[in-house]
């Protein structure tokens, strides 16, 4: 594994790489870390070079200021595939970090060879959400702790919950290390994000959506919705998980992204 940073706004970006070959760049969600792709990137790195990037305000990565866009955030990726001199890959987002693919398509799609949205909407928040995000950001301020450990619990599937103990707690103990000022730029971004629909209805690229039907955050039927957008799809379902697949189900989420980017790369 190599890791290693990139300049961007005289801000630091982390990011490390596996493996050889073409590549799979991972984003991680809000919370998250390029950590917690532990258990996806020795399966796919067997045949790709895998990049992952902790997103601004998370990981080991700087914070850029008092709000990111998650146009500013697909900006640092760039930054890094810069660095790398990558000039096409296959991106992978988690939620938050969907959200940043999804700006990076816009802005940067001759980068791209695919796409998945993991556990991820091209829709903006909705006006109650972006309530929540207010009320959210009064709470970090106050008091991270109460925000995030509910919160990452609430990410799993009400039946892993009592079997993924050691999941819950890797991913509790990602979070709990991101920095307050990386909490609320992530939630201000997230909350004045735009649509990115037609994103996904005009892309003339492959792209999967992975869906867990026991998620608790973003509902199985509006994703589905989503999916009959776009030209050429691939779908995972996850019968039993919630919004944690790269965790709640490691191998299944991997081999369906490794047989993905095959036919991304193979196009
Ligand atoms: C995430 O996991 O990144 C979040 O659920 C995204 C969001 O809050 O919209």
């Amino acid at each position: 594994m190599n890791s290693n940073t990139v300049s961007f706004l005289k801000e630091n970006i982390h990011y490390y790489t596996q493996g050889k070959g073409r590549c799979i760049v991972l984003l991680h969600g809000f919370l998250g870390s390029s950590e917690i792709w532990k258990k996806i990137v020795p399966i796919l790195s067997k045949s790709y070079k895998v990049v992952c990037i902790d997103l601004p305000g998370h990981g080991k990565s700087d914070c850029l200021g008092y709000a990111h866009s998650m146009e500013l955030m697909a900006d640092a990726v760039f930054a890094v595939l810069k660095k790398l001199r990558i000039k096409k890959c296959v991106m992978v987002g988690h939620s938050m970090g969907g959200y940043v693919t999804l700006a990076f398509a816009k802005k940067y799609p001759e980068y791209l060879k695919g796409f998945c949205l993991f556990h991820s909407t091209a829709h903006p928040d909705s006006e109650e959400k972006k309530k929540d995000r207010n009320r959210a950001i009064k709470i970090v301020r106050n008091n991270p702790r109460l925000f995030i450990k509910p919160m990452i619990k609430n990410l799993f599937a009400k039946r892993n919950i009592k079997y993924l103990t050691d999941e819950i707690k890797f991913a509790t103990d990602i979070a709990l290390k991101t920095p307050v000022q990386g909490i609320i730029a992530a939630l201000i971004g997230m909350r004045d994000r735009p649509s990115y629909i037609s994103v996904l209805s005009d892309a003339n690229y492959p792209i999967m959506m992975i869906i867990g039907k026991q998620d608790n955050v973003l509902p199985y039927n509006v994703l589905l919705e989503q999916c009959e957008l776009i030209k050429e799809k691939h779908c995972l379902f996850l019968e039993y998980d919630g919004h944690f697949g790269m965790l709640e189900n490691p191998n299944a989420t991997g081999i369906a992204i490794r047989q993905f980017a095959r036919k991304c790369f193979n196009k």
